[in-house]
């Protein structure tokens, strides 16, 4: 930073040098000066009511709160003495006029702010003698329950509600001493993210599917990764014993890049790991149509090692074929790719992803992006995609960066999606013709042609093109899986097309699954999902698949699987794809096993065990390995995930170097490096999009209603289907005729709440 952008403060009696702008409460904080606070929450709007970060700045006749003051140079500041103690020991005597001291019995004892700060304090007067407000606990809706008595009304949730998740679901209602925080109809009807949960400092807004299961301080907290989207959210897990209680991102445990946000998925979605449905044993299916008997560990390497080596011998390498789910970790992944290529010698692996990230970074001319590159960026250009269904949290980053730092945000979609809300302009194009963008943008030559269509005007184009060689700062271009291959290629090279001396471009795909890019990285150079289930009981005649299949895999395969002479699967529960394995074994979940996951942004992230694996589960690349060596091939992974990530390290170019230790801190984080290619005419893939743009309809259609709330988040998955609230959600939560009882009755009295599994 240039010296000019300094300026000097002094806090109890030390100078620091800060940055001009800096705000008070901040800088203190940063230097180590403790400020207690319940309403200032950093990058939300400031609500500046509790009047707890006060301090005393010198010239000033009263004491200020620290919040609101922006640091002037010369500034004198102290912040603690008699006089301000005596304040905020005041303030917390009224905060607490009203509130029941009912701790021994809240959730949130052992982990309120309130509480904290009373007991740290001690001795405080209580004063008020008058009859406390009263009201009934309650449920806001299957996840959130509330105990509005327990409010302090720093309004941190409805803030978050409307800045993060857009949705002003959670509001303040009545007024002065009987102001209660609610929702309209008394239901909420909303994400679900339990992001008011999260940030609310006491026990007001409280996890309605862990309510008094277990206390804060009985759990371990396990900081490791979601298992859910792309977004890599850092978490926190509580378990006690085998069992695991809650997830949470309060940033005590975790402090990740994702800050306290979760989404439904990350927060809710836990209960798969303790389920009653989990694989619990090594299966066998002797014979074909038999049934699947449960068998020893030995005997079912030792049953699969024999089948893969038989089809190996009657037929040959080649006619073997390994996938790897985009959901395991890279320690799987890698251990699957030297499996496929050590063990058996076939170039037949795959990663069973909804779309390849191959042509991406095979021609990647810029950066990835990570969510703090997109949080400050000032230009966002999204083509398809729907992030605040399938990446929540990038959702959430484009909204902040558009509130709180004026960021420009261009919306091009088919659909009138919510974000929409946030954009600065909002290109709405016929469905399927999202590569006609990319086309246009790579050469204004074709804009002509893209714009018809598009269903759009010239104009348009030309003012994306305009806004992004406005912009001074970054620029971050986000897509979705709509992309054609040869458009993800020519995306990857538009850095070089738009890039500057002011401005740096950087790219952000939109992959579903928490390892997409991970997977990417492990299995790259391998063929396309598509391709080997085409060949399957043709050339392929045995498959060993870590994971499942997606259902469009087998929809547009039916018979892939069932006409196999061999397969081996490794899951958590029975799927459409075990539903033909001849060996079923049992894998341990995230919560389980140690490991890394790299995000849609690049991150190395830590997964770590908070459990023990359930029943006779193993880590994937525990049994990879065992397997291998079943068949004659040691991988010297001495029993340890860092022993396999170590090896990742040596082999993939782009995790050179890269350690455990060196991931052990979440608010450090890590980067893989992908190579960046040198700029490419791709004239082929030009071409290619060219011509399916030629063969576009001029007469496409536009969706204008926007999807309904929900429609990809709550429906139910292979994991998500184990959470019984999940049900309640996907069949449009419901309003119930009670709050006052867990809204889990519905489903005992109404079974067509039990929704049928949709993917
Ligand atoms: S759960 Fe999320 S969306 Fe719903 S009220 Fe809370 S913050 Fe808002
Ligand atoms: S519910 Fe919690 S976060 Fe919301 S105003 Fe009350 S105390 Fe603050
Ligand atoms: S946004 Fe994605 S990574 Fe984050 S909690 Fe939700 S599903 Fe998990
Ligand atoms: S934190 Fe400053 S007034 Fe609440």
């Amino acid at each position: 930073m240039d010296q000019s952008d300094l300026i000097k403060v002094t806090i109890n009696g030390r100078e620091f040098q800060v940055a001009k702008g800096a705000r008070l409460i901040d800088v203190c904080r940063k230097e180590g000066f403790d400020i207690p606070s319940f309403c200032y929450y950093a990058d939300l709007a400031l609500q500046a009511s509790c009047r707890m970060c006060l301090v005393r700045i010198e010239k000033m006749p009263k004491l200020q709160t620290s919040c609101t003051v922006i640091c002037t140079d010369g500034m004198v500041v102290t912040t603690q003495s008699e006089e301000i103690e005596k304040a905020q020991r005041s303030m917390l005597e009224f905060l607490l006029a009203n509130h029941p001291l009912d701790c021994p019995v809240c959730d949130r004892g052992g982990e309120c702010e309130l509480q904290e700060l009373t007991f740290d304090w001690g001795n405080l007067e209580e004063r008020f003698i008058e009859r406390k407000n009263a009201q009934p606990e309650k449920y806001l809706s299957p996840m959130v329950a509330n105990d509005p008595q327990r409010c302090i009304l720093c309004k941190r949730c409805t803030r978050v509600c409307d800045e993060w998740m857009g949705e002003q679901a959670i509001e303040a209602g009545d007024r002065g001493a009987n102001t209660v925080i609610g929702t309209y109809g008394g239901w909420l009807n909303c994400t679900e993210c339990g992001n008011c949960i999260e940030v609310c400092p006491t026990g007001t807004l409280l996890d309605g599917t862990y309510r008094h299961q277990a206390r804060p301080w009985e759990l371990n907290q396990t900081v490791s990764t979601c298992t859910y989207c792309s977004d890599g959210c850092e978490l926190s897990i509580g378990s006690r014993g085998t069992e695991v209680y809650r997830i949470v991102a309060r940033d005590r445990y975790v402090n990740g890049h994702n800050g306290e946000f979760l989404c439904v998925k990350g927060r809710f979605g836990h209960p798969f790991i303790n389920h009653e449905k989990r694989i619990r044993t090594p299966l066998i299916r002797y014979k074909k149509g038999g049934k699947l008997i449960p068998a020893t560990w030995d005997e079912a390497i030792r049953f699969t090692a024999e089948k893969l080596r038989s089809v190996a011998e009657t037929r040959d390498a080649d006619s073997i074929a390994v996938i790897g789910s985009p959901r395991l970790t890279n320690e799987a992944l890698y251990s699957l790719r030297r499996f496929a290529i050590e063990v058996v010698g076939t170039e037949n692996y795959a990663i069973a992803d909804a779309f390849s990230l191959q042509t991406f970074f095979a021609n990647l001319g810029g950066p990835l992006a990570t969510h703090r590159d997109i949080r400050f960026a000032k230009t966002i250009v999204l083509i398809g995609g729907e992030p605040e269904e399938l990446q929540p949290l990038t959702a959430k980053q484009i909204r902040q960066a558009v509130r709180n730092s004026g960021a420009r945000f261009i919306l091009i979609n088919d659909t009138r999606i919510r974000l929409r809300e946030q954009a600065s302009q909002f290109i709405h194009i016929n469905a399927g013709t999202e590569d006609a963008v990319v086309l246009a943008l790579a050469d204004s030559g074709h804009e002509e042609v893209c714009a018809r269509k598009l269903g759009i005007d010239n104009q348009e184009l030309a003012s994306v093109r305009r806004a992004i060689n406005e912009t001074q700062g970054d620029v971050v271009m986000i897509f979705g899986g709509e992309l054609s291959p040869a458009a993800r290629a020519v995306v990857a090279q538009l850095p070089y097309a738009f890039g500057g001396d002011q401005r740096r471009v950087l790219l952000h795909p939109l992959p579903l699954y928490n390892n997409s890019v991970g997977a990417h990285d492990m299995l790259s150079g391998g063929k396309q999902i598509n391709e080997l289930l085409s060949a399957a009981s043709d050339a392929i005649r045995a498959m060993y698949i870590a994971g499942s299949l997606l259902p469009k895999h087998l929809q547009k395969h039916a018979d892939a699987l069932s006409n196999l002479d061999f397969l081996v699967v490794q899951e958590l529960f029975d799927t459409e794809t075990t539903a033909f394995a001849d060996v079923v074994l049992p894998a341990a979940s995230f919560a389980e096993v140690d490991g890394t996951f790299t995000n849609s942004g690049g991150l190395v992230q830590r997964v770590r065990k908070a459990i023990e694996p359930l029943s006779q589960s193993k880590a994937d690349w525990m049994i990879t390995a065992q397997l291998a060596r079943e068949i004659g091939l040691e991988f010297g992974f001495e029993m340890s995930a860092s022993a396999v990530f170590r090896q990742i390290s040596e082999q993939i170019p782009a995790y050179a170097d890269l350690r455990y230790p060196l991931l052990k801190d979440e608010s450090k984080p890590v980067q893989v490096r992908h190579a960046i290619v040198a700029q490419r005419a791709l004239s082929a893939e030009v071409q290619t999009i060219h011509r399916a743009v030629e063969e576009m309809s001029d007469t496409g259609t536009k969706t204008f209603d926007p999807p309904p709330v929900g429609h990809e988040l709550f429906k139910l998955g292979t994991l998500t289907e184990k959470v019984p609230q999940f049900h309640l959600l996907a069949a449009g939560n419901p309003k119930p005729e009670t709050f006052r009882i867990s809204p889990l009755y519905q489903i005992t009295v109404d079974e067509s709440l039990r929704e049928p599994v949709v993917a």
